[in-house]
């Protein structure tokens, strides 16, 4: 027989004894708050203060790229592939928060992976690659991004064309696996991704450097994808003027492109000639206007940092060991804003100047993103 409760209903004795058992717990956990204590024995725990991930496991992918799999708290809130995460990681004592690309669509088991390569000297992808462990925690935001393909597009017989190079074929694959899931016995051919016909022209130094090359081959033999994989230690360079030669239906394909910048403002040039429509993710920004430098300084204690013309500020005052904040480092996630309270910094991608002027604009400084501006002469963020 089930227990009456007293004076009401089952469900509001429960919630009764809940906040009974929740006054006894602050008072034992008092004075840190029970949150607090929650969040440190389950951090993946739903409302936890802040969204983490733990790592999962570590695949290497090429000597330099390894798959992260990552466990989500309980508040993710799920993706659409094509779109990135921005994780926050410590390396060294210092959090660092960088983005990276979903490389599965929604998995069954409710955990998500990104790929990272190593660059040169890159702190938060040489961590994850050469020393991420299982079992780690991360800092995690929602996924975000317009780098997806558009609702419905498997019941039409869509015509797409991606062009990836390097790690840029992340997001890519992504979207792939979403649409051509493979299982123990091959790649599952779909009624939904029946009728899309897909060429991916992928470009990498070499085969064994080329990340998901054997996937995208799997894709490609199963009759997924019709795969063009070009390597330039055979094949040389390639050249995007030879897209129409490569796809001789160019002109009735939606193209999806993300690699290097050079490589993407090659395709933006070759598609915007040709009038055809284009979807582009970029993983960095290059300097196209650099000036005079000067300096940063900032309104709470912490160095005056000198400051070239032709480089972030984010960048200098990391260096000089200033705790900035940060997200994506290509001026699209706005996780880097401070204000300036005085001086002048230049847009790096446009060299447009933004001028703070104490008593003239307004009086908690102007906005700036430090990933994209460099100084122009001394300026002083509110920091
Ligand atoms: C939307 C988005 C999605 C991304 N997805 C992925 C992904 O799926 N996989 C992935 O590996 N990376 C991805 N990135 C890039 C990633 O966020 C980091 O920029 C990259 O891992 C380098 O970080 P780092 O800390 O190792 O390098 P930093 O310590 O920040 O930089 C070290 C040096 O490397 C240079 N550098 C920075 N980024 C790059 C780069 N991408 N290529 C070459 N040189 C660089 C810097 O100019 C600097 O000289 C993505 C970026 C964005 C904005
Ligand atoms: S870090 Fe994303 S806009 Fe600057």
């Amino acid at each position: 027989m089930s227990r009456p409760a007293r004076g009401g209903s089952g469900a509001s004795f429960r919630s009764g004894l809940r906040q009974r058992l929740t006054r006894v717990a602050e008072a034992a956990v008092t004075p840190l708050e029970l949150a607090d204590v929650l969040d440190h024995f389950h951090p993946l725990r739903r409302d936890s203060a802040d969204l983490r991930a733990r790592i999962v496991s570590v695949h290497p992918e090429t000597r330099d790229a390894a798959t992260i799999v990552l466990q989500p708290g309980k508040d993710w809130a799920g993706h659409v592939p094509g779109q990135y995460i921005r994780i926050g990681i410590d390396v060294d004592g210092v959090r660092h928060w960088r983005a990276y690309s979903l490389t599965h669509g929604p998995r069954p088991d409710g955990r998500i992976s990104i790929t990272v390569k190593a660059v040169p000297d890159g702190i938060v992808s040489n961590h994850l690659v050469h020393g991420a462990r299982p079992g780690t925690l991360v800092h995690l935001e929602q996924a975000a991004g317009e780098f997806v393909l558009p609702s419905g597009i498997e019941q039409g017989p869509g015509k797409l064309l991606f062009v990836t190079a390097g790690s840029g074929i992340t997001p890519v694959i992504g979207m792939l696996r979403n649409l051509f899931p493979v299982t123990d016995s091959g790649v599952l051919d779909l009624p939904r991704s029946h009728d899309l016909d897909i060429t991916v022209v992928h470009v990498a130094p070499s085969e064994p450097v080329s990340i998901f090359i054997h996937d995208l081959r799997a894709l490609h033999d199963a009759g997924a994808i019709r795969l063009v994989a070009h390597h330039t230690d055979k094949a040389g360079r390639f050249a995007v003027d030879t897209l129409g030669e490569v796809i001789p239906d160019l002109a009735e394909r939606t193209t999806y492109a993300c690699g290097p910048t050079g490589l993407l403002d090659e395709v933006r040039t070759h598609h915007e000639g040709l009038g055809l429509p284009l979807h582009v993710e970029q993983f960095r920004v290059d300097t196209i206007v650099a000036g005079e430098g000067g300096t940063v300084g900032f309104t709470a204690a912490g160095p005056t940092v000198d400051a070239p013309g032709d480089r972030p500020i984010l960048d200098v005052a990391e260096e000089a060991g200033v705790l900035m904040p940060s997200g994506c480092r290509m001026g699209i996630c706005m996780g880097c804003v401070l204000p300036m309270t005085e001086g002048a910094v230049r847009d790096l991608r446009n060299g447009e100047l933004t001028v703070a002027v104490p008593g003239e604009t307004h009086p908690d400084g102007v906005p700036i993103q430090t990933c994209i501006s460099a100084a122009a002469g001394d300026c002083t963020l509110s920091h």
